[in-house]
């Protein structure tokens, strides 16, 4: 089907909503945008869209006028209500004889204030100081006209430029600019609204009633070759962009991906890893808990890790393991939790796969979101994605773990990175990644990793090495585009242009 785009003004009439009309008559002389919001009245919103219609049909002119308009400050409004200092001092001068510095202070002005004021009017010959002693020479009134040029301001009248300069320095008023639109009604403007069919009202909406009376209505007609003000265009979002680049570096290096749940027990998020019970990680401050869900794990294992947690490891190899000589809470282990990291996904396919076929190599790695009760800002999000990986085979190092970073980071294109000694209450050594933020020119951590510590695996029956770590996923792909803050990539604050403007060369290497 082709629609004709209507030239004539009986056809352009019949693309105008109600309120396009009444833009269109209110636009007749030349008059901003908000006058005739204020006129119809309409809101703004609703009137630009009339507005930038109205214009793609030819029917009105717009111009941006840009504007500068003076406001008082908080200073200036306090000033406006007390009186200018100078203006104050003056009075109090002529009100008081032997007036002395201290006297001052009665006025409650800070220390730039008042030196400010008394120079202003050492300045205008008003005052004269002897010693400690300040006198007024001449009268108050010379200031009069200065104080009430704030109400002035404040109607926003005009006031001499003199003045206005002086109080722009002292941050007594502050400068807006603004940009007006103006909108002025064209030739073909003024021949629709003289139209017969002008004052015909359309129908805008299609109700039941409208399709049942169809025959005596006059409906609106929808230009169907309008232009759609949005790019017909979609892309992958770059943070699933990124995310398939990590999924096929962690696959070339020989891992699997692990399948997991966002919710978990604080079995398997915390008990399984020997955190403290009250551990404040564990906090509602930190951790999210889903309220009225119990979880049961399997009881022969809740009390092996029972045994690790109250009286440690007999057969370490250090002879160092001792528990935490306190007891443990099964029933504590039952909540249900928004998990806080995937090491608990970890810890699952350590008991599920790992401990089942000790002979065998693994390497795993999950790619997932993990949740916590942080607040936003620019490094921070409350829920986000971890790059977790692990790697179970014979003689594991340190040295092996760094190996694995510089390798998957390599892949990813980040080069800057270091590492430091950390804690975890269930790896040693705990490293740190941190990567340069050129940005933010500073070093940001974006992973923690470690070796488990034998009393974790132990339950397990494992006595090898097992290497792991938890990767942040947007801190690193903030690192890849160089952009200092992490609300750019998703969230609320994201600027949709840029998002769509990545390349995604930017992204795979
Ligand atoms: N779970 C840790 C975190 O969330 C990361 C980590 C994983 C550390 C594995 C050590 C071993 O920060």
């Amino acid at each position: 089907m082709t629609v004709q785009k209507p030239t004539e003004k009986d056809g352009i009439v019949e693309l105008l909503s109600e309120n396009d009309k009444k833009v269109l008559l209110n636009s007749q002389v030349r008059t901003s945008i908000d006058s005739i919001s204020n006129r119809i009245p309409l809101d703004m919103d609703t009137v630009r869209a009339c507005v930038r219609k109205l214009f793609s049909l030819g029917l009105v002119e717009v111009e941006n006028e840009a504007s500068v308009s003076y406001v008082l400050t908080e200073k200036g409004k306090k000033y406006q209500k007390e009186g200018l200092p100078e203006y104050r001092i003056a009075r109090l001068l002529e009100d008081k004889r032997g007036t002395t510095y201290k006297d001052l202070d009665s006025l409650g002005l800070d220390r730039d204030e008042l030196n400010a004021a008394i120079g202003i009017l050492k300045r205008e010959n008003m005052i004269e100081i002897n010693g400690n002693q300040i006198s007024l020479t001449g009268s108050s009134s010379k200031l009069l006209h200065k104080n009430s040029s704030l109400n002035d301001i404040a109607d926003k009248k005009e006031i001499d430029m003199g003045l206005m300069d002086e109080f722009k320095r002292r941050k007594i008023i502050e400068v807006l600019e603004n940009t007006k639109e103006f909108v002025n009604i064209t030739a073909l403007g003024s021949d629709v609204i003289k139209s017969n069919k002008f004052s015909v009202r359309f129908v805008d909406k299609l109700t039941q009633e409208a399709i049942e009376d169809w025959k005596t209505l006059s409906f609106r007609r929808y230009d169907l070759n309008a232009d759609i003000p949005v790019p017909l265009f979609g892309r992958k979002n770059i943070i699933k962009e990124f995310m398939s680049m990590v999924k096929e570096a962690l696959t070339s290096m020989g891992f699997k991906e692990m399948k997991s749940n966002f919710t978990e027990s604080t079995f398997w998020n915390f008990d399984v890893m020997l955190f403290k019970q009250d551990h404040p990680d564990r906090d509602i401050q930190d951790t999210f808990y889903v309220s009225g869900a119990k979880a049961k794990t399997d009881k022969s294992l809740i009390k092996k890790i029972k045994k690790v947690y109250e009286t440690g490891f007999e057969e370490n190899p250090y002879n160092l393991s001792l528990g935490y000589d306190s007891k443990f809470d099964p029933v504590q282990s039952e909540k249900v939790i928004l998990r806080a990291h995937t090491t608990a996904t970890t810890f699952r396919y350590i008991y599920n796969l790992i401990s089942k076929d000790k002979d065998k190599p693994a390497r795993y790695f999950s790619v997932s979101k993990v949740f916590r009760n942080e607040t936003l800002d620019q490094t921070h999000l409350p829920e986000f994605y971890q790059i977790e990986g692990i790697v179970y085979d014979d003689n594991l190092s340190l040295r092996s773990l760094i190996g694995y970073f510089y390798e998957f980071y390599g892949k990813l294109g980040i080069k800057k990175i270091r590492i430091k000694p950390t804690y975890n209450p269930y790896t040693e050594p705990s490293i740190e990644v941190q990567g340069f933020n050129e940005r933010l020119n500073r070093w940001i951590e974006i992973g923690n990793s470690g070796i488990f510590r034998p009393e974790t695996l132990t339950s397990f029956g494992i006595n090898k090495r097992i290497i792991a770590w938890g990767f942040a996923l947007e801190r690193a792909l903030a690192l890849r585009l160089n952009v200092e803050d992490i609300r750019q990539l998703y969230g609320p604050y994201t600027d949709l242009n840029f998002l769509r403007g990545v390349k995604t060369s930017l992204i795979l290497n």
